[in-house]
Protein backbone atom coordinates (compact mmCIF):
# COMPACT_ATOMS: atom_id res chain seq x y z
CA UNK A 1 0.00 0.00 0.00
CA UNK A 2 0.96 3.72 -0.60
CA UNK A 3 2.32 5.82 2.51
CA UNK A 4 2.73 8.62 1.40
CA UNK A 5 0.29 11.24 3.92
CA UNK A 6 -0.47 14.86 2.64
CA UNK A 7 -0.76 15.64 6.35
CA UNK A 8 2.65 15.89 6.38
CA UNK A 9 3.67 18.81 3.51
CA UNK A 10 0.23 20.60 4.02
CA UNK A 11 0.65 24.02 3.19
CA UNK A 12 4.49 23.58 2.14
CA UNK A 13 5.94 25.83 -0.87
CA UNK A 14 4.73 23.15 -3.08
CA UNK A 15 0.97 23.48 -2.22
CA UNK A 16 1.86 27.28 -2.29
CA UNK A 17 2.30 27.30 -6.25
CA UNK A 18 -0.03 24.28 -6.80
CA UNK A 19 -3.24 26.33 -4.89
CA UNK A 20 -2.32 29.05 -6.13
CA UNK A 21 -2.58 28.25 -9.52
CA UNK A 22 -5.77 26.69 -9.12
CA UNK A 23 -7.21 29.52 -7.68
CA UNK A 24 -6.14 31.42 -10.39
CA UNK A 25 -7.37 29.07 -12.95
CA UNK A 26 -11.24 28.72 -11.35
CA UNK A 27 -11.44 32.33 -10.92
CA UNK A 28 -10.68 32.38 -14.57
CA UNK A 29 -12.97 30.06 -15.67
CA UNK A 30 -15.62 31.31 -13.59
CA UNK A 31 -16.01 34.90 -15.73
CA UNK A 32 -18.29 32.56 -18.20
CA UNK A 33 -21.70 31.10 -16.54
CA UNK A 34 -21.44 27.66 -18.20
CA UNK A 35 -20.89 24.75 -15.94
CA UNK A 36 -17.71 23.47 -14.83
CA UNK A 37 -16.63 20.04 -14.31
CA UNK A 38 -13.60 20.01 -11.27
CA UNK A 39 -11.50 16.40 -11.73
CA UNK A 40 -9.31 15.86 -8.78
CA UNK A 41 -7.37 12.64 -9.79
CA UNK A 42 -5.02 12.71 -6.49
CA UNK A 43 -7.07 14.38 -3.72
CA UNK A 44 -6.06 13.78 -0.40
CA UNK A 45 -7.67 14.23 2.85
CA UNK A 46 -9.27 17.56 1.81
CA UNK A 47 -8.46 19.66 5.22
CA UNK A 48 -5.66 19.44 7.32
CA UNK A 49 -4.64 20.46 10.91
CA UNK A 50 -1.52 22.53 11.16
CA UNK A 51 -0.93 21.52 14.92
CA UNK A 52 -1.24 17.89 14.34
CA UNK A 53 1.33 15.80 14.88
CA UNK A 54 1.78 14.85 11.13
CA UNK A 55 2.38 18.67 10.61
CA UNK A 56 4.63 19.53 13.52
CA UNK A 57 6.88 17.01 12.66
CA UNK A 58 8.23 18.28 9.80
CA UNK A 59 6.73 21.78 9.65
CA UNK A 60 7.08 22.08 5.87
CA UNK A 61 4.45 25.25 6.26
CA UNK A 62 6.67 27.35 7.93
CA UNK A 63 9.05 27.36 4.54
CA UNK A 64 5.43 27.72 2.66
CA UNK A 65 2.57 29.91 3.70
CA UNK A 66 4.00 30.49 6.65
CA UNK A 67 6.39 32.28 5.48
CA UNK A 68 4.15 34.39 3.62
CA UNK A 69 2.95 37.75 4.47
CA UNK A 70 -0.68 37.74 2.97
CA UNK A 71 -1.65 41.57 3.95
CA UNK A 72 1.06 42.42 1.49
CA UNK A 73 -0.35 40.44 -1.41
CA UNK A 74 -0.55 42.17 -5.21
CA UNK A 75 -3.96 41.97 -6.47
CA UNK A 76 -3.55 38.86 -8.63
CA UNK A 77 -2.99 36.85 -5.46
CA UNK A 78 -5.41 37.98 -2.99
CA UNK A 79 -8.46 35.70 -3.76
CA UNK A 80 -5.57 33.14 -3.34
CA UNK A 81 -4.47 34.99 0.22
CA UNK A 82 -8.34 35.22 1.68
CA UNK A 83 -9.04 31.85 0.80
CA UNK A 84 -5.97 30.66 2.61
CA UNK A 85 -5.91 33.25 5.47
CA UNK A 86 -9.18 32.35 6.60
CA UNK A 87 -8.69 28.65 6.91
CA UNK A 88 -4.59 29.59 8.59
CA UNK A 89 -6.82 31.72 11.48
CA UNK A 90 -7.97 28.56 12.95
CA UNK A 91 -4.53 26.61 11.99
CA UNK A 92 -5.86 24.49 9.13
CA UNK A 93 -5.11 24.31 5.56
CA UNK A 94 -7.57 23.40 2.70
CA UNK A 95 -6.36 21.08 0.59
CA UNK A 96 -6.88 20.91 -3.38
CA UNK A 97 -10.49 19.58 -2.87
CA UNK A 98 -11.60 22.34 -0.46
CA UNK A 99 -9.95 25.00 -2.26
CA UNK A 100 -12.05 24.30 -5.46
CA UNK A 101 -15.41 23.78 -3.32
CA UNK A 102 -15.02 27.02 -1.77
CA UNK A 103 -14.44 28.53 -5.04
CA UNK A 104 -17.11 26.66 -7.43
CA UNK A 105 -20.71 27.83 -7.96
CA UNK A 106 -23.88 26.08 -7.83
CA UNK A 107 -23.88 24.94 -11.38
CA UNK A 108 -20.31 23.11 -11.11
CA UNK A 109 -19.21 19.42 -10.45
CA UNK A 110 -16.35 18.18 -8.17
CA UNK A 111 -15.32 14.83 -9.17
CA UNK A 112 -12.36 13.73 -6.09
CA UNK A 113 -10.52 10.64 -6.52
CA UNK A 114 -8.09 9.10 -3.55
CA UNK A 115 -6.93 5.48 -3.19
CA UNK A 116 -5.50 5.85 0.37
CA UNK A 117 -8.42 4.10 3.11
CA UNK A 118 -7.96 7.27 5.81
CA UNK A 119 -7.68 10.09 3.04
CA UNK A 120 -10.76 8.66 1.37
CA UNK A 121 -12.45 8.39 4.81
CA UNK A 122 -11.81 12.17 5.73
CA UNK A 123 -12.55 13.19 2.34
CA UNK A 124 -16.06 11.32 1.84
CA UNK A 125 -16.80 12.60 5.33
CA UNK A 126 -15.48 16.49 4.63
CA UNK A 127 -18.28 16.49 1.77
CA UNK A 128 -20.84 14.24 2.86
CA UNK A 129 -23.17 17.15 2.71
CA UNK A 130 -22.38 18.90 -0.45
CA UNK A 131 -24.23 17.86 -3.53
CA UNK A 132 -21.92 19.06 -5.88
CA UNK A 133 -19.13 16.44 -5.04
CA UNK A 134 -18.96 12.79 -5.66
CA UNK A 135 -15.74 11.13 -4.28
CA UNK A 136 -14.12 7.96 -5.41
CA UNK A 137 -11.91 5.57 -3.46
CA UNK A 138 -10.31 4.63 -7.04
CA UNK A 139 -8.00 5.44 -9.12
CA UNK A 140 -7.46 8.65 -10.06
CA UNK A 141 -5.64 7.70 -13.79
CA UNK A 142 -8.32 6.05 -14.87
CA UNK A 143 -11.01 9.25 -14.42
CA UNK A 144 -9.59 10.95 -17.77
CA UNK A 145 -12.08 8.29 -19.38
CA UNK A 146 -15.03 7.62 -16.68
CA UNK A 147 -15.10 11.73 -16.17
CA UNK A 148 -14.39 13.38 -19.76
CA UNK A 149 -15.58 14.20 -22.20
CA UNK A 150 -18.58 16.22 -19.74
CA UNK A 151 -20.98 17.48 -22.30
CA UNK A 152 -22.52 21.15 -22.34
CA UNK A 153 -19.47 22.34 -19.60
CA UNK A 154 -15.86 22.97 -19.08
CA UNK A 155 -13.81 20.59 -17.71
CA UNK A 156 -10.69 21.42 -15.21
CA UNK A 157 -8.52 18.44 -14.36
CA UNK A 158 -6.29 18.68 -11.43
CA UNK A 159 -3.25 15.92 -11.64
CA UNK A 160 -1.18 15.99 -8.13
CA UNK A 161 0.14 12.60 -7.55
CA UNK A 162 2.78 11.97 -4.65
CA UNK A 163 5.10 10.16 -7.09
CA UNK A 164 6.18 7.25 -4.78
CA UNK A 165 6.07 5.03 -7.89
CA UNK A 166 8.41 5.28 -11.03
CA UNK A 167 5.36 4.30 -12.80
CA UNK A 168 3.68 8.08 -12.10
CA UNK A 169 5.84 9.63 -13.89
CA UNK A 170 4.40 7.71 -17.34
CA UNK A 171 1.00 7.22 -16.02
CA UNK A 172 0.55 10.87 -15.75
CA UNK A 173 1.40 11.81 -19.16
CA UNK A 174 -0.31 9.00 -20.66
CA UNK A 175 -3.42 10.47 -18.72
CA UNK A 176 -3.33 13.73 -20.14
CA UNK A 177 -2.88 12.29 -23.84
CA UNK A 178 -6.09 10.53 -23.06
CA UNK A 179 -7.50 13.55 -21.68
CA UNK A 180 -6.88 15.55 -24.48
CA UNK A 181 -7.98 12.85 -26.65
CA UNK A 182 -11.51 13.00 -25.27
CA UNK A 183 -12.01 16.40 -24.35
CA UNK A 184 -9.28 18.78 -26.55
CA UNK A 185 -9.62 22.04 -25.03
CA UNK A 186 -10.12 20.48 -21.32
CA UNK A 187 -7.97 22.37 -18.73
CA UNK A 188 -4.61 20.42 -17.35
CA UNK A 189 -3.19 21.37 -14.24
CA UNK A 190 -0.04 19.02 -13.44
CA UNK A 191 1.81 18.95 -10.30
CA UNK A 192 5.92 17.98 -10.02
CA UNK A 193 8.47 18.12 -7.46
CA UNK A 194 11.65 19.01 -9.59
CA UNK A 195 13.67 15.55 -8.54
CA UNK A 196 14.63 11.91 -10.24
CA UNK A 197 15.75 14.11 -13.21
CA UNK A 198 15.76 10.59 -15.62
CA UNK A 199 12.13 9.92 -14.73
CA UNK A 200 10.78 13.62 -14.64
CA UNK A 201 12.58 15.04 -18.30
CA UNK A 202 10.39 12.23 -20.36
CA UNK A 203 7.75 13.41 -18.75
CA UNK A 204 7.74 16.54 -19.28
CA UNK A 205 8.92 16.56 -22.58
CA UNK A 206 6.02 14.21 -23.36
CA UNK A 207 3.56 16.57 -22.07
CA UNK A 208 5.51 19.95 -23.39
CA UNK A 209 4.54 18.16 -26.41
CA UNK A 210 1.00 17.37 -26.05
CA UNK A 211 0.69 21.12 -25.02
CA UNK A 212 2.07 22.35 -27.66
CA UNK A 213 1.47 26.15 -28.36
CA UNK A 214 -1.19 25.61 -25.19
CA UNK A 215 1.39 24.56 -22.59
CA UNK A 216 2.90 26.51 -19.54
CA UNK A 217 5.36 25.44 -17.24
CA UNK A 218 5.99 27.33 -14.33
CA UNK A 219 8.62 26.98 -11.50
CA UNK A 220 9.08 27.58 -7.93
CA UNK A 221 13.10 27.45 -6.63
CA UNK A 222 13.61 27.54 -3.08
CA UNK A 223 17.15 28.66 -1.98
CA UNK A 224 16.63 28.76 1.83
CA UNK A 225 19.04 26.12 3.27
CA UNK A 226 16.69 25.33 6.01
CA UNK A 227 14.71 22.51 4.84
CA UNK A 228 13.83 20.49 2.47
CA UNK A 229 16.21 17.79 2.20
CA UNK A 230 14.82 16.16 -0.96
CA UNK A 231 13.09 18.96 -2.87
CA UNK A 232 14.15 22.27 -3.56
CA UNK A 233 12.59 23.07 -6.76
CA UNK A 234 8.61 22.06 -7.92
CA UNK A 235 6.06 23.03 -10.92
CA UNK A 236 3.30 22.88 -13.00
CA UNK A 237 2.47 22.19 -16.16
CA UNK A 238 -1.08 23.75 -17.55
CA UNK A 239 -2.53 22.85 -21.02
CA UNK A 240 -5.40 24.74 -22.40
CA UNK A 241 -4.75 27.51 -18.95
CA UNK A 242 -6.51 30.88 -19.47
CA UNK A 243 -4.61 33.12 -21.43
CA UNK A 244 -4.23 35.44 -18.88
CA UNK A 245 -2.01 32.94 -16.48
CA UNK A 246 1.31 33.48 -17.51
CA UNK A 247 0.87 37.16 -16.10
CA UNK A 248 -1.17 36.71 -13.32
CA UNK A 249 1.11 34.05 -11.91
CA UNK A 250 4.04 36.03 -12.71
CA UNK A 251 2.51 39.18 -10.35
CA UNK A 252 1.60 36.93 -7.36
CA UNK A 253 5.19 35.01 -7.62
CA UNK A 254 7.10 38.18 -7.64
CA UNK A 255 6.01 38.81 -4.57
CA UNK A 256 5.59 35.47 -3.17
CA UNK A 257 8.78 34.03 -4.07
CA UNK A 258 10.80 36.99 -2.25
CA UNK A 259 8.92 36.17 0.61
CA UNK A 260 9.73 32.67 0.24
CA UNK A 261 13.29 33.46 -0.33
CA UNK A 262 13.07 31.85 -3.68
CA UNK A 263 12.77 32.06 -7.53
CA UNK A 264 10.36 31.50 -9.69
CA UNK A 265 10.04 30.86 -13.66
CA UNK A 266 7.39 31.26 -16.04
CA UNK A 267 7.68 29.81 -19.79
CA UNK A 268 5.72 28.78 -22.37
CA UNK A 269 6.06 24.87 -22.41
C1 LIG B 1 0.10 15.09 -3.19
S1 LIG B 1 -1.27 14.27 -2.47
C2 LIG B 1 -2.66 15.18 -3.01
C3 LIG B 1 -2.80 16.56 -2.47
C4 LIG B 1 -3.99 17.34 -2.96
N1 LIG B 1 -4.16 17.27 -4.39
C5 LIG B 1 -3.91 18.79 -2.54
O1 LIG B 1 -3.39 19.60 -3.30
O2 LIG B 1 -4.39 19.13 -1.46
C6 LIG B 1 -1.40 12.81 -3.44
C7 LIG B 1 -2.51 11.87 -3.03
O3 LIG B 1 -2.69 10.90 -4.07
C8 LIG B 1 -3.10 9.67 -3.48
N2 LIG B 1 -2.89 8.63 -4.51
C9 LIG B 1 -1.75 7.98 -4.84
N3 LIG B 1 -1.95 7.21 -5.94
C10 LIG B 1 -3.24 7.43 -6.33
C11 LIG B 1 -4.02 6.98 -7.45
N4 LIG B 1 -3.52 6.15 -8.37
N5 LIG B 1 -5.29 7.43 -7.55
C12 LIG B 1 -5.82 8.26 -6.62
N6 LIG B 1 -5.12 8.73 -5.56
C13 LIG B 1 -3.84 8.32 -5.42
C14 LIG B 1 -2.26 9.59 -2.24
O4 LIG B 1 -2.86 8.71 -1.30
C15 LIG B 1 -2.23 11.06 -1.79
O5 LIG B 1 -3.26 11.30 -0.84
Amino acid sequence: MLSYRHGFHAGNFADVLKHLLLVQVIDYLKTKPAPIRYIDTHSGAGLYELRNRMSQQTEEYRLGVGAIELSALPQSARAWGALIGSYLAENRYPGSPLIAADLLRPQDELRLFEMHPAEYEQLATLFKRDRRVRVFHSDGYAAVKSQLPVQNARALVLIDPSYELDADYYRVAEAVKEGLRRMPNAVFAVWYPVVAPKLLQPMLRKLEKLGGKRGLKIELHLENEEVLKGMRATGMLVINGPWTLADTMSDSLRVIAEQMSGKFTVASA
